[in-house]
């Protein structure tokens, strides 16, 4: 892919994998949607929605209206499907907690519509991971590895894309963030090819994830061209026989051995956006300590039509 040239923005590979964009905004732009932004607050964008599409917009003309098909185009290039953005700069504004929610909400809104995310009732979900913890999911479990998953497999809305922004860290070592693209994994096709990975699961969640329902459907897929996708995490399907059991042990240990996941630190300020069915995403365990404090911001939903 060429890059074309776009005002306020320097796009480049990532230097950890061809397959991921970086792209920083420059501080004149940071400045410019700061005043944007101001006199719109965090209440306000939660209970009007229109107002999430007018600061889309906003955003997208800082860039000569040309940010929003940058996104769909990366995040639909089976080559790429995901990007990191963040400021050129670090400093107060661009880790203010207020900033992150309305900058990724128009990030977000660029692109498409976020599903609801039910264990927060918003259409946002802000999570901390501490040194303690109680909760019934390992999105929580600071010194376990997150395994690699992608989002959505327990719902029956349209997972197509997710995005993650980093909104606080503090005495944080480890936590790195995790990706795998699918064309990347080594085995890929010997379990896409299995005919366990193209039939149905059955997809629970617990408690704290809010959903009454499950969801049948299978591991693999292919895409419009033929493209194995996959929708799959490790928590959630519930194996009915030995063959689930087994084939479903074998794939994680697969995933996670891969030579070629992407570990790399996502600095506060900044935000993971990629395709959910061709990149899976985790993160490494945090090096224990009491003061351990880290904030993200999730959001994942549908493209447009
Ligand atoms: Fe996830």
């Amino acid at each position: 892919m060429v890059f074309e040239n776009i005002k306020n923005l320097a796009i480049s590979v990532h230097p950890q994998s061809k397959r991921l964009v970086s792209i920083n905004i420059l501080q004149s732009a940071i400045d410019e949607l700061v005043k944007k932004f101001a006199s719109i607050d965090i209440q306000d964008l939660e209970l009007k929605p229109f107002l999430r599409f007018f600061i889309a917009d906003e955003c997208n003309k800082i860039f000569d209206s040309k940010i929003k098909n940058l996104f769909k185009k990366i995040l639909t290039d089976r080559n790429y499907g995901a990007f990191v953005i963040g400021p050129e700069k670090f400093n107060a504004d661009v880790t203010d907690d207020k900033f992150l929610v309305k900058l990724s909400t128009a990030f977000t809104h660029l692109v498409g519509l976020p599903n609801f995310d039910s264990m927060t009732g918003k259409y946002y979900a802000r999570f901390e991971v501490k040194h303690v913890d109680s909760s019934d999911s390992y999105l929580r479990k600071a010194y376990k590895r997150l395994d690699l998953h992608t989002d959505g497999t327990y719902v029956k809305e349209k997972t197509d894309w997710l995005l993650m922004t980093k909104i606080k860290e503090k005495n944080v070592q480890g936590g790195e963030s995790v990706l795998l693209h699918l064309d990347d994994w080594e085995e890929r096709d010997k379990f896409f090819n299995h005919p366990v990975g193209q039939s149905d699961f059955i997809w629970g969640s617990p408690k704290s994830k809010n959903v009454d329902y499950k969801v049948t459907h299978p591991v693999f897929y292919k895409d419009s061209s033929g493209k194995p996708i996959i929708s799959y995490i490790d928590q959630f399907p519930e194996p009915q026989n030995m063959e689930q059991g087994l084939f479903l042990t074998s794939l994680s240990e697969s995933l996670e051995n891969s030579k070629h996941k992407i570990i790399f630190k996502l600095p506060p300020g900044c935000s993971i956006f990629s395709n959910n069915y061709f990149l899976l995403h985790g993160r490494q365990p945090f090096v224990e300590n009491k003061e351990l404090q880290r904030e993200l911001l999730r959001q994942r939903g549908a493209f447009y039509n």
